[in-house]
């Protein structure tokens, strides 16, 4: 059996990138391992949301966990910020944690493109946080999306420099997940890039969205005049339309659409007006039970209570150690 740790940063809703990247792997793992899966609120500050906005984001995350088929008796569901331990671990790895190393960090360089304004400490140290929450439970599995590869590998280096650094073998090396294999990139609908929050309005498809405003996203999606040539290679807009269909449609309807575009009959008007059917039914059952759960007060209150019980016994057991590693002696 594994240890399992992810985490999902309180930014607004799920979408279906975050689903097939992640939460897709936390519902199949929870069933085999020792599974720890949190609301990663300590790291969403590094975008300073207003007070107001904070709890109702992470009790969306809760209820949309809930939602997806994570089950409280099986996972350990948590807020992170209710598990301060983690942010102990975070002060102590940070002692070993170089400039230039989280200088380097891709996150790290795009998110000082898109908020210039405020280049804060928590970014730059954003990826000894992340490592922090995976080492509290000295987790061995993460399952994430393409874009957490690298802050696993910084991960691992921080994990095995502190091993070296104090001569144990403490901390184990934690690999990115994904039961498909192969890490994966969910696009997004304008175009260019991934799915995402910050990626643009009508890009991301989530959960809660309405038929009706899943079926504009996707007819808006970007396109083109169509192939001149048979079995040409797709451009990239048109290749992540595909993509979208081959992870929420059947098999045959992606190979007919393929076999249209490769005989230059396709028409992107039928291919997504088919795509936002499949879309619309795949998301239908979990937009009905985020209403039914974040109507039950009492539940929602009473998964985070028990989570953070057994997330805080998991930590303190790691700060203990880890302050015995380190030297601190009591008085
Ligand atoms: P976050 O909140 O940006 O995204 C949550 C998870 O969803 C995945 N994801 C995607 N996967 C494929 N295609 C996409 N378009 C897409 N968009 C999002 C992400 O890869 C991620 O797995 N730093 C993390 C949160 C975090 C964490 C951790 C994860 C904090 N501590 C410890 C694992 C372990 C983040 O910002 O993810």
């Amino acid at each position: 059996m594994e240890t399992v740790v992810s985490g999902i940063r309180p930014t607004g809703n799920l979408h279906l990138g975050n689903y097939f990247g992640a939460l897709r792997n936390f519902i199949s793992m929870q069933n085999e391992h020792n599974c720890y899966f949190f609301i990663a609120d300590y790291h969403s500050l590094t975008t300073h949301p207003t007070p107001g906005d904070l709890h109702g984001n992470v009790r969306q995350i809760l209820v949309e966990y809930l939602a997806a088929g994570l089950d409280p008796e099986k996972a350990t569901l948590y807020v992170q910020s209710d598990v301060p331990e983690t942010a102990e671990l975070y002060l102590y790895l940070n002692m070993n944690a170089y400039m230039g190393e989280l200088e380097r960090c891709t996150s790290f360089k795009d998110k000082i493109r898109q908020q210039p304004e405020n280049v804060n400490a928590g970014l730059l140290t954003y990826p000894t946080l992340m490592a922090a929450d995976i080492l509290i439970h000295r987790a061995t599995k993460v399952p994430v999306g393409k874009d957490q590869e690298q802050h696993l590998e910084m991960t691992r280096t921080f994990g095995n420099r502190f091993n070296r650094m104090y001569n144990v073998e403490y901390f184990p090396e934690p690999q990115a997940f994904n039961f498909g294999n192969e890490l994966v990139k969910i696009p997004g609908l304008n175009g260019t890039g991934k799915m995402g929050k910050s990626e643009g309005e009508g890009n991301a498809i989530y959960f809660v969205d309405e038929p009706e405003a899943i079926r504009k996203k996707v007819m808006k999606a970007v396109t083109d005049s169509g192939p001149t040539e048979p079995n040409q290679p797709k451009p990239e807009a048109i290749q992540n339309i595909f993509q979208l269909m081959k992870v929420v449609s059947t098999p045959e309807t992606f190979n007919f659409f393929d076999e249209m575009y490769n005989t230059c009959q396709i028409r992107y008007g039928d291919m997504k007006k088919q795509l936002a059917v499949d879309m619309i039914s795949f998301t239908e059952p979990m937009r009905e039970k985020i209403k039914a759960i974040s109507a039950d007060e009492a539940y929602v209150s009473k998964v985070a209570r028990i989570g953070k019980e057994k997330a805080q016994e998991s930590a303190a057991k790691t700060i203990r150690e880890v302050r015995e590693i380190i030297g601190f002696k009591r008085f």
